[in-house]
């Protein structure tokens, strides 16, 4: 397993996380324990998860339980700013909702310190400057070691570091965006923004749940228990244009005697301002291979004929 630091910081994960939105929802306590052990087995130190997950803060409450004993091996990374209840300060990136929910995530997680702090979604109705502000206090009390970004536009990631730099304020180290082969959307303005300012990026979606890993194919209803067949809008991933770019890479895979989901995980870890590939995954096997697919580096000429295959 290849580490790597995060952004400019010196936090190190592994290049292979995992995304922990299944847990408590789609995954009970017993199936969370089994594959952060195994992840821990395979050398993955770099779970994601959200006070949101799961309904109720359980994927923070499973995550922090399945580490009992493991916690300081680990680098785990929560976020807020996404409704958790109705009405005002239930939200957001203002000071005073931010002071309360690190501590309703760190009784959750049951652990003393976050490593990872990042705001789900840019609040609009609150100061960029309030919100870098009030993460650099949690830095230097000790509840947070780093902070991060997610959901945020190349404009929004620059002002941040700009406001950091003037003030002297915390940077954030990580930008959280949706990216995968499938979807490239970022590469025009958060990409950029991460590189200029020394962000490293946590693509989430990185097998655009799960179409990237060979599954599901055309024509043909989402298999029982995946993803795609729980999700009441899964089936609307199973598009023509869809397929269209995954049986082209599927081929260009096969080619090189590999998988699509190597090729997925694999294409990602090949970018140097990627931090880490936060995959979910519902079983003990999805977090074996997700680990084995990220040793493949792509030449520069496999990555320019893929460019060429997932252009839309
Ligand atoms: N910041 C944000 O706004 C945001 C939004 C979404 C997600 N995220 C984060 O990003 C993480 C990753 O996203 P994600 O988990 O939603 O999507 P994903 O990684 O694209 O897909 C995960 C799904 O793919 C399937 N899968 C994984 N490994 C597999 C394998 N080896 N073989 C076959 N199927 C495999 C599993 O599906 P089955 O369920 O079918 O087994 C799993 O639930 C999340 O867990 C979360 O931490 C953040």
């Amino acid at each position: 397993m290849e580490y790597r630091n995060l952004g400019r910081s010196g936090l190190e994960v592994s290049i292979v996380g995992i995304g922990c939105n299944n847990f408590g929802r789609r995954m009970d306590y017993a199936a969370t324990e089994a594959v952060v052990g195994m992840a821990v087995d395979v050398g993955i130190n770099f779970f994601d998860t959200a006070d949101s997950y799961g309904g109720e803060g359980r994927s923070e409450q499973f995550l922090g339980r399945a580490l009992k004993g493991k916690r300081h091996e680990i680098v785990v990374a929560t976020k807020f700013a996404s409704p958790m209840g109705e009405g005002p300060m239930r939200s957001g990136a203002s000071r005073r909702y931010i002071l309360q929910a690190v501590e309703d995530s760190l009784r959750r997680l049951d652990t003393d310190y976050i490593d990872l702090y990042q705001v789900h979604f840019p609040d609009p109705k609150t100061p960029l400057e309030e919100t870098v502000r009030t993460l650099d206090d949690l830095v230097t009390s000790g509840k947070v070691r780093y902070v991060g970004n997610s959901n945020f536009a190349g404009w929004q990631i620059a002002t941040a570091a700009k406001i950091a730099e003037h003030e002297h304020l915390e940077p954030f180290v990580t930008a959280q965006n949706q990216y995968s082969l499938l979807d490239r959307r970022i590469e025009q303005e958060v990409v950029p923004a991460c590189e200029a300012f020394g962000l490293g990026i946590l693509p989430y979606f990185p097998l655009a749940s799960g179409l990237l890993t060979g599954k599901y194919h055309r024509g043909q209803p989402a298999p029982e228990g995946t993803r795609l067949a729980a999700w009441p809008m899964g089936e609307r991933m199973l598009t023509d244009q869809n397929f269209n770019v995954v049986e082209k890479l599927d081929e260009f895979a096969q080619r090189h005697e590999r998988s699509i989901l190597d090729l997925a995980i694999g294409w990602l870890a090949s970018k140097s301002s990627i931090g880490s590939v936060i995959a979910g995954a519902t079983k003990i096997e999805q977090v074996e291979a997700n680990a084995k697919a990220a040793a493949w580096r792509l030449s520069a000429e496999e990555m320019a004929e893929v460019d060429a295959l997932t252009k839309r």
